[in-house]
């Protein structure tokens, strides 16, 4: 049986090559795309999600949820992903339709009517619609399977402030409730991700595949690594989203501890901090798997293979 799962996402180009993992992967179901406020507004990540989706050639319903986080002002992130949020490879306008559904009432419907335990949340982009789920449907969370989200950091600390990484600083309050809600958690910070690095002869080898797919990922990566070499003299774009997916599909691809983790909301100059408990100094009960290492060639061997049988 497939593993069933919801994407919560902001496309975004690394959301993107995560999508597209999934929908590559017969281990997973994807039951559906849920859009959110994040790198770009909303308008904007529903209508990459539905590019993306047309892209893979599957059919998977996708909804809008969120247009802003719980109780701030939306933070975007065009620096990094383009005025469009996926810019890199220019997709058509998609003829995949928006759900008229609710994209937060589409993820409450779905866990009441699927069996306890079945459906994993997979959200990589800020935790708005994740927390509103929760807020508007409590009974909800003890029928999350579990949730693997991309966010947070501790050794590599922050990438939208010195102390904050981009997900859980665009919309703290939600990412505290998600972190304290109970349902089992895998964290990949960028600790995982900025180790998840593309290099030059895997970008190639995309832009070789004989699909477009392939060369979509390329035109991508190309696009997101300019910011990151600029910011950081590191060489490759950081496939943060993709693992998420990869640690579904491989999980011993990682490592990491079973930690408590908080999420600072009110710091002067941490706010958005994920305090990852690594060394277990706190006393505090553990609240989520927080990974920290990649087998770097192991995940992108698994993106590449999964990214060549998509059309
Ligand atoms: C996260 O923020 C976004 O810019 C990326 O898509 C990823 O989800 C990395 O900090
Ligand atoms: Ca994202």
């Amino acid at each position: 049986m497939p593993q069933k799962i919801i994407i919560d996402t902001d496309p975004g180009q690394d959301d993107a090559v995560a999508i597209l993992l999934a929908l590559a992967s017969p281990e997973i179901e994807v039951l559906g795309i849920v859009a959110v406020a994040g790198n770009v507004p909303l308008p904007l990540t529903e209508a990459n999600a539905r590019k993306i989706v047309e892209l893979s050639g599957q059919s998977v319903p996708v909804f809008a949820g969120c247009d802003r986080p719980l109780a701030r002002d939306l933070v975007t992130a065009e620096h990094v992903h383009g005025k469009t949020g996926l810019d890199g490879t220019d997709l058509p306008d998609p003829t995949v339709p928006l759900q008229p559904q609710d994209g937060v009432d589409f993820i409450i419907d779905t866990l009441r009517r699927e069996p306890a335990g079945t459906v994993t949340l997979v959200p990589i982009g800020p935790l708005t619609n994740i927390a509103t789920a929760f807020r508007r449907a409590p009974d909800i969370i003890p029928k999350v399977q579990r949730i693997v989200l991309m966010g947070g950091a501790y050794f590599e600390v922050g990438n939208i402030t010195p102390a904050a990484e981009f997900n859980i600083y665009v919309d703290p309050e939600a990412a505290a409730e998600v972190f304290a809600a109970g349902a089992p958690l895998v964290v990949v910070p960028l600790d995982v991700t900025h180790k998840a690095l593309t290099s030059r002869a895997w970008v190639d080898q995309m832009r070789d595949l004989p699909n477009r797919c392939g060369p979509a990922v390329a035109g991508w990566t190309d696009f997101f690594e300019r910011f990151d070499t600029a910011k950081y003299g590191s060489l490759g774009a950081p496939l943060h989203d993709p693992c998420t997916i990869a640690w579904l599909l491989e999980p011993d691809l990682f490592q990491g501890r079973q930690i408590n983790i908080e999420v600072e909301t009110e710091g002067r100059w941490t706010t958005g901090m994920t305090v990852a408990d690594w060394w277990r100094v706190s006393g505090r009960a553990a609240n989520a798997l927080f990974l920290k290492d990649v087998d770097r060639d192991g995940l992108f061997g698994l993106i590449s293979d999964r990214i060549a049988r998509l059309p």
